[in-house]
């Protein structure tokens, strides 16, 4: 381990210092079950039997015959969102323009600007967070208060920095007031505007950062101890799952899984770039 590396964990908080490992899982210290998604890939063959008549055949699934390749897991039915129209086809200065314009929910009411995301438009990460809180408000960034500070220290434990190969999102682009959690609705009326992004960006992975990026990328109810450490697809990108840097500011004993997680994603895209 390198002495910057070290110094990067320290800013994490994480010591003893932590090896890559080779393996396409990351075996967790999580007290929550562990999760069981990769194993039915690698040790259940999709075989069925079936009898028309007389006639019994057996079907072994082309899947079950693949080695141990990361599974997708498809996103739960999304609810529509009340789009402003034309998202879709916006180009980069569209959609910034639109970003800053949108009135689809009242989150608008209160910001000082739309924060539309940071980096590099053809980056294979992207990094998907909450909403901007005051920081952000003001700066027009994401992520540059404390949180920010840690993921771009998260980020250069894994050799990555903002800005190069690397973009940052929210699921709301208005900074709920008190940096509150951003409600359901305000989700999905700020979706086409993700979705955009992705579509423009068309990353070879996301990274979602908490809960309401989990639950917006993935659907449903998410829990972060049982996600990560999964593959998930949003619009056919690969998705994984982390805790929040905020969280981890206040939870320090977790940092250690999230410096797993980040393993995880870094071998996750070796395995989407050699693919
Ligand atoms: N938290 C987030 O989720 N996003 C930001 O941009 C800043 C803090």
């Amino acid at each position: 381990m390198s002495e910057q590396s070290g110094r990067i964990l320290a800013e994490m908080g994480i010591t003893p210092a932590w090896r890559l490992r080779d393996a396409a899982r990351v075996e967790t210290s999580s007290p929550e079950p562990a999760p069981e998604v990769l194993a039915t890939v690698e040790a259940t063959p999709a075989i069925s039997l079936t009898r028309a008549g007389d006639e019994i055949s057996v079907i072994v699934e082309p899947a079950s015959l693949l080695p141990a390749e990361p599974l997708l897991e498809p996103a739960s039915a999304m609810p529509a969102a009340q789009a402003p129209s034309g998202v879709a086809c916006m180009d980069w200065p569209a959609l910034s323009e639109a970003v800053s314009a949108c009135r689809a929910c009242t989150l608008c009411e209160r910001r000082k600007q739309a924060v539309l995301g940071v980096g590099d438009v053809q980056a294979d990460w992207l990094f998907v967070g909450e909403g901007p809180g005051a920081d952000e408000d003001e700066r027009g960034e994401p992520f540059v208060g404390q949180a920010g500070k840690l993921l771009d220290a998260m980020l250069a434990a894994i050799q990555l920095k903002r800005g190069e190969n690397v973009y940052i999102a929210n699921a709301v682009k208005c900074r709920p007031p008190g940096n509150r959690t951003p409600e359901a609705n305000e989700i999905e009326a700020c979706r086409p505007f993700l979705e955009r992004q992705i579509a423009l960006i068309r990353p070879k992975l996301i990274v979602a950062l908490g809960r309401p990026a989990a639950q917006t990328l993935i659907g449903g109810e998410v829990k972060i101890g049982a996600a990560r450490g999964r593959l998930f697809s949003y619009l056919d990108v690969p998705v994984i799952v982390s805790y929040h840097p905020a969280y981890l500011l206040r939870n320090l004993e977790d940092k250690a899984r999230a410096w797993e997680d980040l393993c995880f994603a870094q071998d996750q895209m070796r395995r989407l770039l050699t693919a």
